[in-house]
């Protein structure tokens, strides 16, 4: 396994590669969230080429860019027995250089759900995600379910800008108890780590109601809310209830759609979701 920082080492690196390369796009602090995206690219690839960058741009102002855990010796630790073939750790002057002015934004799908709460947020994923599809050029690209949106938002990118990648999605890891794992898991103490259980048990609730055959949305949004009201350490910041594809909230639920939510434990901003039907 090697370790690259700089363009140039990366783009040598990638031209002795043959056959079919998986990239697994991260922002370190390894958890078996991302390791499973890495598994599925070592079964799917010949080479699997995993970047750790904590991308400055897809963070507000009042968010936790300065405090997001780091530690690079850990996770390289994780990505070796797995059979990484190459670790990208680029600058942040190496992905933004002086004067930086170049934006790749996706439209209506970017607006919703966490793109109201994180205004430019998705601003920042589908840049620094265009500029890691430039630079490492993989066949397949590996992302979670667990930032749906996200996932949704780069299929829509790698259509629009005919890039020619395959977007996998693989399932949410969850802890035994249900919690989405999540680097910034490490910021709850014990008694918030209990609380925020309630995501999963929210979700879990409504979608109990529409196995029994619940389909009006509101409805669904409601046995949410009322679950996550039940938790003191919770703070809702959204529940939806909305179209698989669109993202656009329901009235009705008919085909695929996607319950998700936003909630505050302390300080610390969890997200979470299903897919019905
Ligand atoms: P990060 O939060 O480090 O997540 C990297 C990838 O791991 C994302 O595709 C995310 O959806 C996936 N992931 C995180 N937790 C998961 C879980 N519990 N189960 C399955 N997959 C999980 O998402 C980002 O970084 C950044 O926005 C990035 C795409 C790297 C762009 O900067």
């Amino acid at each position: 396994m090697r370790t690259i920082s700089t363009l140039d080492d990366l783009r040598s690196a990638r031209l002795s590669f043959s056959g079919t390369v998986g990239l697994v796009p991260t922002m370190g602090y390894l958890h078996e969230g991302h390791l499973s995206l890495v598994r599925r690219a070592r079964e799917e690839c010949d080479r699997v080429v995993v970047s750790i960058f904590v991308n400055p741009t897809q963070f507000g102002p009042s968010e936790d860019l300065a405090k997001y855990p780091r530690d690079l010796e850990r996770d390289l630790s994780l990505l070796e027995p797995l059979g990484t073939d190459l670790v990208w750790t680029p600058s942040a002057e190496i992905m933004y250089p002086k004067g930086y002015q170049t934006w790749v934004e996706v439209e209506a799908i970017s607006r919703p759900l966490e793109g109201a709460m994180r205004p430019g947020h998705f601003r920042g994923v589908t840049t620094v995600v265009a500029k890691l599809f430039n630079a490492v050029q993989p066949h397949r690209a590996y992302f979670g379910q667990k930032d749906a949106q996200q996932a949704a938002v780069i299929r829509q990118m790698t259509r629009d800008l005919n890039f020619p990648i395959k977007i996998v999605i693989c399932p949410i890891v969850r802890e035994a108890d249900g919690l989405a794992m999540s680097s910034r898991n490490v910021y709850l103490d014990p008694e918030q780590r209990k609380a925020a259980t309630v995501l999963f048990r929210s979700l879990s609730a409504a979608k109990e109601l529409y196995e029994a055959g619940e389909r009006n949305a509101e409805t669904l949004r409601g046995k949410m809310k009322e679950v996550l009201a039940g938790e003191p350490l919770a703070e809702m910041q959204y529940v939806s209830c909305a179209d698989y594809d669109t993202l656009e909230e329901l009235d009705e639920v008919k085909g695929k759609a996607l319950l998700s939510m936003a909630v505050f434990v302390g300080k610390t901003r969890l997200i979470d979701n299903f897919v019905l039907g």
